[in-house]
């Protein structure tokens, strides 16, 4: 498998003020980007074919959630170590390193932080399935990469929305049915992913997300999800303040 890696950051900038508009012009500038990252991956039809064999055998019999309409995902059905399964432990590998790249570009400190995977499992969506809203409130950083998928979304896409839509300025505009607000890039209530096979996307836990119903009629859509969960590095003498030492710091009470 070839990695495609996340360019490096840019150079560490002081924080300046906005730039000043031109006399007479409106600007509109973007305040607080979410750091959503996409990779496409180049996944070997061979190693493809193995993991897809895999988590139909690690499904078994089963085929929901186990409402009919809910996909089958591993961390509610005992399959949440799949970065242990010899059949992904490369394919994880080649995650982590845009994982890390990722964080390098958010501005972490490789020196000091550790990032730690504390759940991978499959998701596996029938024609007709979704997964629900929700956000995992358990970890740091989220992942998930497609095992299938053409790009198109008919196999249901990945839909996040903003924490707090404050550019509708007045609550529930921007999905409000008619109007007055018509949807632009300030106000668009949701922003959608479409599945494509190795395609791997990173993005804030806290953020909320679902995935919606796989419209094709014939095709099962497969992904793999990532909790990761950062820390300070092991080594870090004194940890920073609101950053959890290293687990190997801990002690069970
Ligand atoms: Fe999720």
């Amino acid at each position: 498998m070839v990695t495609d890696h996340v360019e490096d950051s840019q150079p560490q900038q002081p924080l300046q003020p906005l730039p000043l508009p031109v006399p007479g012009a409106l600007v509109i500038q973007p305040l607080f980007p979410v750091a959503l990252a996409q990779v496409q991956l180049r996944p070997d039809p061979l190693d493809l074919a193995v993991q897809l064999q895999t988590l139909h055998g690690l499904r078994g019999a089963a085929s929901s959630n186990p409402d009919p309409g809910c996909a089958w995902t591993g961390d509610l059905n005992g399959v949440w170590q799949l970065h242990r399964h010899a059949a992904f432990a490369p394919l994880i590998a080649e995650v982590l390193v845009h994982a890390h790249a990722y964080l390098q570009q958010l501005g972490f400190d490789h020196s000091q932080v550790a990032l730690h995977i504390q759940r991978c499992w499959p998701v596996l969506s029938e024609p007709g399935q979704v997964v629900g809203r929700h956000h995992h409130p358990n970890a740091h950083l989220s992942a998930v990469y497609y095992l299938s998928g053409d790009g198109g979304g008919r196999c249901g896409c990945l839909r996040f929305w903003p924490q707090r839509q404050v550019n509708e300025l007045v609550p529930g505009m921007a999905v409000g049915h008619g109007g007055p607000l018509n949807p632009t890039r300030w106000s668009q209530p949701w922003v959608d992913v479409a599945p494509r096979a190795g395609l791997l996307v990173l993005f804030p836990s806290c953020l909320d997300h679902a995935v919606l119903p796989n419209e094709a009629d014939d095709e099962l859509r497969a992904s793999i999800s990532l909790d990761l969960v950062l820390t300070a590095s092991a080594d870090v003498p004194l940890p920073p303040e609101y950053l959890a030492p290293h687990p190997v710091h801990w002690q069970q009470a």
